[in-house]
């Protein structure tokens, strides 16, 4: 165990024991998988321990809410995947508090359970869910648990920047593996191994962009159908997993050579192989199965308001609660595809130092985000940042998502968008990969013009030194 993960563990064994002498708590978490995951493993342990809880979640945490929380007088209140951005407001506010999140702190407190502090990275080496499983392994025997812990890595992206999940990720996964409920190997990285007919694989790949399948439903079957391999044509379609270790790599082989052809940067094709992980203790052919597909799931249920189908998915639900999930996935998914044709249709406004667009009310702000994420593969120039705007009831969502290549050249966009918001106004943070905010709508102009220079800035000052 590396030092990291033990230190961690101390700081965490001071959190279970204050978490041990209490009543009652109250879970506040995010909506999305990470935050999902987390108050599942948080609520799974409370309930091991005998410990009543009720749990809220919220699309961020700021002042109001805070204030809100603080005026039911909770006994205890435990924050995951949110909460290190706000600590000064949380202690004012005078409220009996744990904080178990990744995000990029803003100081710290006792009771503060955060992998920046402890010198690993939040951003890539552990999540929300993966910091509350460490917390929950001082509440009791809760290992089994490490599955869910990875579902939440991979629903913010962690395995994405090497190719495989590091650091204490890792370590967690190796926990998994080695009580059975986890594996991980080499596979093809499109979505829907478990549930969806091969085609659709091809058809929904966003990362990388595959010219002439993505999208393209006719184009993907003609193409699988000069494989000359049974794989359903006019009768029922086989899945990724009901295939031999054979006809996949043929399969695999024959994309790498479409995307060649067809202009894919070498670099962009490598990330149509990459490790997967497998829930072993899931059925075969469901989301859950798979850390991604699992992940999607969840967040088909948190950002549509109903984060509590979500959560009890997590806490083992596989009938009603499931099935609603995934009335809720086939919605998400037409949005998700919607939302990329938006973009593709209307391009992107280039500055300096960054390109953006305005999705007004065409894209629900919750999934902008994600949006934004996959517009990376879409946009001719991969050397700016994308940053989007979505209309809310109250104001703009500012969505930022970057690449290695932009962090390397000293871009960190939850630096640049705090730095934003406290200047021109808003609030906002995250991560230095991925970051958000939420500001007024007259500030928009100001707000893009300015946040322009600030990751400007960054740039010289890192070429600088
Ligand atoms: O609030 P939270 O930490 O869960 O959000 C993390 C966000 O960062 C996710 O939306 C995830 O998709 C994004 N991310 C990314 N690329 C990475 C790592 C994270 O877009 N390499
Ligand atoms: O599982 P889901 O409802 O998302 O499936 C979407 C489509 O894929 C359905 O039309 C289903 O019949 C089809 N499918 C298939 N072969 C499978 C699994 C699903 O043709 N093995
Ligand atoms: O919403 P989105 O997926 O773009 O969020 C990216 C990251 O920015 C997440 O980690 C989220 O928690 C953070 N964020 C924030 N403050 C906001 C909005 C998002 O810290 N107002
Ligand atoms: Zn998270």
């Amino acid at each position: 165990m590396s030092n990291t993960y033990q230190y961690m563990k101390q700081r965490a064994s001071k959190c279970a024991e204050k978490i041990r002498n209490q009543q009652a708590v109250h879970v506040v978490s995010h909506i999305d998988a990470d935050g999902l995951t987390s108050a599942g493993i948080i609520c799974r342990a409370l309930e091991r321990a005998n410990i009543e809880y009720s749990v809220q979640f919220v699309k961020q945490l700021d002042e109001m809410i805070i204030t809100k929380i603080a005026d039911q007088n909770p006994e205890l209140v435990i924050f995951t995947d949110l909460g290190s951005g706000m600590l000064e407001t949380i202690e004012n506010c005078g409220i009996n508090a744990i904080v178990s999140d990744h995000h990029h702190p803003k100081g710290d407190t006792e009771f503060h359970l955060n992998p920046h502090l402890f010198g690993a990275n939040g951003s890539s080496e552990l999540s929300g869910s993966g910091t509350t499983y460490i917390l929950a392994s001082q509440m009791g025997d809760n290992t089994d648990l490490a599955d869910l812990a990875i579902v939440g890595a991979v629903g913010d992206l962690q395995h994405v920047k090497k190719g495989k999940l590091t650091g204490l990720n890792r370590e967690i996964l190796a926990e998994g593996v080695k009580i059975n409920t986890l594996s991980c190997a080499r596979d093809i990285t499109l979505f829907g191994k478990q549930t969806r007919p091969v085609f659709k694989l091809l058809q929904f790949a966003s990362d990388p962009y595959i010219p002439g399948l993505t999208g393209n439903e006719d184009g993907c079957i003609e193409f699988l159908a000069g494989m000359d391999l049974p794989l359903g044509g006019d009768e029922r379609w086989r899945r990724w997993i009901d295939l031999e270790r054979e006809e996949k790599q043929k399969i695999v082989s024959a994309l790498f050579q479409h995307s060649l052809r067809a202009g894919v940067e070498p670099y962009k094709i490598e990330r149509l192989v990459g490790e997967v992980y497998t829930l072993l203790n899931e059925r075969e052919g469901t989301e859950m199965r798979d850390a991604s597909e699992y992940s999607t799931l969840l967040n088909a249920t948190a950002r549509y308001d109903h984060a509590e189908v979500g959560l009890a998915v997590c806490m083992g639900d596989r009938e009603q609660a499931y099935e609603s999930a995934r009335r809720l996935l086939s919605e998400h998914r037409q949005n998700l595809v919607q939302g990329l044709l938006f973009v593709k249709e209307n391009g992107v406004i280039q500055l300096n130092n960054l390109q953006y667009f305005d999705a007004g009310s065409s894209i629900r702000e919750t999934i902008v985000g994600i949006i934004a994420g996959m517009s990376t593969s879409i946009v001719d120039n991969r050397n700016l940042p994308i940053i989007a705007f979505a209309d809310t009831d109250d104001g703009v969502k500012v969505s930022a998502r970057a690449t290695q290549d932009l962090i390397r050249k000293g871009i960190n966009l939850s630096r640049a968008l705090s730095q934003t918001c406290e200047e021109i106004g808003g609030s906002g943070g995250g991560h230095d990969i991925a970051a958000g905010a939420t500001i007024p709508s007259i500030l928009k102009e100001e707000f893009i013009t300015r946040l322009d220079e600030i990751i400007g800035a960054q740039i010289s000052s890192k070429r600088g030194s």
